[in-house]
């Protein structure tokens, strides 16, 4: 049931805060200051790699584990599209493990993905939010995402779900691999615990990414999305976000291919959405702003207070989200792009839950 809200993804994008909170409370069950799974007896201090397959929001997902599992766990990991894996018939390293990611556990490449890790005699764990489904079933290890049941298109809480057991099992596994020690293990548990606050204050600036979404970017045919590091497959999030329930063409780029190719596009009429918390890669992204800016491209800014008070003048419309560290940055923006898409459809007016020719569970390939 949809309770007060219009449509089912508004109804999952407000249910996150209570969704990251379910998430912890099964990553830190045993309530000693450590973060646990049933993947934890894998041994991840000999894994030499890990390889991780998924389709779609799933795979962008992936994409953000990969990032965080080789700078917090220093542990290499290989990440490609589950429609593509199989064909391309990977060598698997001896003793790896495959982490297969699906919200229904049914998408037919995932699954045929998931079966030939196994013929490859990789170990497998799936990141799974239906416990009942044939992904959950095939793997060695299944782990829960906690999402409950997504209705939506549109992926919303279960991505977020996702982010959250991917961050809980990369501090399991820099424990085991020496990069974390028991204090680092508690400062992340404290910092864990504060997602559930983070996107329950991101979910406040609804009003503001509302007016952007209905006044800036539904009137366009085209847009863009911007960001580096953690904040480039967001970017991927963001514009498959918005042309799956909008309609707008929307590409996601990493900030510095701009020049590469993609500002070619960039005129007073495709709009940038730039992806851009003040974390490390700030300047760098400032320098790529300016040169969509100077080319009469429409920036509007994702970021935080430090962010607005640096580039916020310049940029066409900037929306200000919560501060907090880097690696809890895609957290914040992912709600931001999830309520921007939506907002956007909603006035365009275009079907949100059911949109065209899409359906919840690919099990085709
Ligand atoms: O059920 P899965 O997580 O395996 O589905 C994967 C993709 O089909 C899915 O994430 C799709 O991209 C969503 N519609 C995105 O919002």
């Amino acid at each position: 049931e949809k309770g007060p809200y219009p449509h089912f993804m508004l109804k999952e994008i407000h249910e996150q805060p209570g969704v990251a909170a379910r998430v912890l409370g099964s990553w830190t069950a045993r309530g000693d200051g450590t973060v646990t799974c049933d993947a934890a007896g894998l041994g991840w201090a000999r894994v030499p790699r890990l390889t991780i397959a998924a389709c779609g929001t799933a795979c962008l997902a992936g994409q953000v584990g990969k990032i965080w599992l080789e700078r917090i766990a220093r542990l290499p990991v290989e990440i490609e599209i589950a429609s593509e894996f199989r064909y391309r018939e990977p060598p698997l390293p001896e003793g790896g493990v495959t982490l297969v990611i699906s919200q229904s556990g049914e998408t037919a490449d995932t699954l045929a993905a998931l079966r030939y890790a196994k013929e490859a005699g990789q170990r497998t764990l799936g990141l799974v939010n239906v416990p009942t489904s044939t992904i959950a079933r095939e793997v060695d290890v299944a782990l829960a995402t906690h999402a409950g049941p997504e209705i939506g298109v549109a992926s919303t809480k279960a991505f977020t779900a996702q982010l959250l057991c991917l961050l809980g099992f990369t501090v399991m596994v820099a424990r085991q691999r020496g990069t974390l020690d028991e204090a680092d293990e508690r400062r992340w548990i404290g910092a864990l615990s504060s997602v559930p606050r983070l996107i329950a204050e991101t979910l406040a600036a609804e009003p503001a990414i509302a007016a952007a979404a209905a006044g800036a970017l539904a009137p366009a045919s085209d847009a863009i999305f911007v960001g580096r590091g953690l904040m480039y497959p967001l970017a991927l999030e963001g514009a498959l976000k918005l042309k799956e329930i909008t309609y707008i063409h929307a590409e996601g780029h990493a900030a510095g291919e701009l020049k590469h190719g993609p500002i070619a596009l960039v005129d007073a009429t495709v709009p940038v959405v730039a992806l851009a918390p003040s974390d490390g890669l700030f300047d760098k992204l400032d320098s790529n702003i300016r040169e969509i800016m100077a080319r009469d491209g429409r920036v509007l800014l994702l970021t935080d207070a430090a962010g607005a008070a640096r580039l916020g003048e310049a940029a066409w419309r900037t929306i200000v989200l919560p501060d907090c560290e880097p690696f809890l940055q895609p957290f914040v923006q992912a709600v931001a792009i999830q309520l921007l898409a939506y907002h956007c459809a909603l006035a365009r007016g275009t079907d949100i839950d059911q949109p065209r020719n899409l359906a919840k569970s690919v099990t085709v390939e």
